[in-house]
């Protein structure tokens, strides 16, 4: 089972930014402890800050990778790009957000990921990425 983990803009800064929304866990730590824990899987973990990197990536693991786990951050909101790069694959995306996008400003509520995505996961903090991987099992 081959499974990529995608993160958008900022999520490099997690940790650091905002810990009241975000937590106080760098993503590097916590993907060390996803590769513990789910040790039968094999990741790939890719973070930019950059939309056409994603989009890049997203076509890159598309059609040979098990699962994508895509937190597209802000992009979530404003990405046609990204959505009918979802749509245009063939691996199936889980979309994570750590917050509850839903309980924050009314721009969080769109996402132009969610309609082709296999599932949403919001609101758990990091522990949805986890949620995510077991949906693939
Ligand atoms: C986020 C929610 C987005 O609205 C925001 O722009 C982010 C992170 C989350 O994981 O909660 O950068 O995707």
């Amino acid at each position: 089972m081959r499974l990529a983990i995608i993160n958008g803009p900022n999520l490099n800064l997690l940790g650091r930014r905002e810990p009241e929304i975000y937590g106080s866990n760098s993503f590097e730590d916590f993907f060390k402890s996803l590769q513990k824990k789910f040790s039968e899987i094999e990741f790939i973990y890719f973070q930019s800050n950059i939309e056409g990197d994603i989009i890049n990536k997203l076509h890159e693991v598309g059609f040979d990778y098990d699962g994508i786990i895509l937190n597209a951050a802000a992009y979530t909101h404003t990405s046609i790009g990204i959505g009918d790069a979802v749509k245009a694959i063939e691996t199936p995306v889980v979309e994570v957000h750590i917050s509850n996008v839903h309980s924050r400003e009314d721009f969080r509520y769109t996402s132009f990921i969610a309609a082709n995505a296999k599932g949403v996961i919001f609101g758990f903090g990091l522990k949805g990425y986890e949620l995510a991987i077991e949906s693939f099992l």
